[in-house]
């Protein structure tokens, strides 16, 4: 027989369920509690390269990111401020020097904030820093970070004309899979980040980032050549480049995902594809 419903927890569902219906999801799967941040089906130890195509337990299940809960209970420092540089600091003001979950005792050097133009039409997100990000203070400038700078070039754009981030912001211990409850201890300061930012387009780079903002829990080849709509923003989703880096040529696949946001953001297209 079902247990009986504490009335504080039920309402609290209540309100939870009315949020997620307002952003358009109306389906939700229960899952154990102790996974990791996107489904059961990622494996701790395995890489983000290998995790790419890996064909997810449940098929288009909705899963529900508990990140709100902890965006709507922070004060944002930022609410009054429209200068999206002057937001970005309040931002990382408030991270401070964070202690908010285990990664702060893990082995961390430093918290990877996010980089580039804080008035960027461009997002890209990864998934966790690197050992080269851990130690630089920044994302993607490690070898997955060349090839993200060619992905950038190959658009006609400049690193600098971007704004990079990722889903977490500290490196969890060898490179494993960011755990539930990190991602939702840190995105809400993502969130946030992006909507200071306010870019018109962003792109998720790989399954981990594109299942944890899209809380949907597909293959690649699902979330691939379309637009999805995030929070009013444009959200479409392409290989992680460390995946690339292991299988190259998925480049041409990419290049594909590349120019669906160039013509979305009406930059030219040139003929030479990522390198
Ligand atoms: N991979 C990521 O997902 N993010 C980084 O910053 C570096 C490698």
């Amino acid at each position: 027989m079902a247990g009986v419903l504490d009335p504080q927890l039920k309402r609290a569902l209540a309100e939870r369920v009315r949020y997620y219906n307002e952003l358009g999801i109306y389906d939700f799967y229960r899952r154990e509690p102790a996974e990791a941040c996107l489904s059961a089906m990622q494996d701790a130890v395995i890489q983000p390269e290998e995790r790419e195509e890996m064909t997810p337990r449940a098929k288009t299940a909705t899963v529900v990111p508990e990140t709100d809960r902890l965006e709507v209970a922070n004060a944002r420092a930022e609410s009054a401020v429209t200068d999206p540089t002057q937001a970005l600091r309040l931002i990382r003001e408030d991270i401070g020097d964070c202690t908010r979950c285990r990664l702060s005792k893990q082995g961390r050097k430093q918290i990877v904030f996010g980089v580039g133009n804080p008035k960027a039409e461009l997002m890209f997100i990864g998934e966790a820093p690197g050992a080269d990000e851990d130690q630089q203070g920044e994302p993607f400038v490690g070898r997955a970070g060349q090839l993200l700078n060619n992905m950038i070039k190959a658009m006609g754009l400049r690193r600098e004309d971007v704004y990079i981030a990722n889903i977490i912001k500290c490196r969890p211990p060898g490179n494993r899979t960011p755990e539930r409850d990190e991602c939702e201890t840190c995105s809400p300061f993502l969130m946030r980040q992006i909507a200071a930012i306010k870019p018109k387009a962003i792109v998720a780079l790989g399954a981990v980032a594109s299942k944890t903002l899209l809380a949907i829990n597909a293959p690649m080849s699902e979330f691939r050549g379309r637009w999805f709509d995030f929070r009013g923003t444009k959200l479409a989703v392409t290989y992680h480049p460390a995946f690339l880096l292991r299988d190259p040529r998925q480049k041409k696949e990419t290049w594909k995902d590349l120019q669906m946001v160039m013509k979305e953001l009406g930059l030219a297209i040139p003929a030479k594809g990522v390198e």
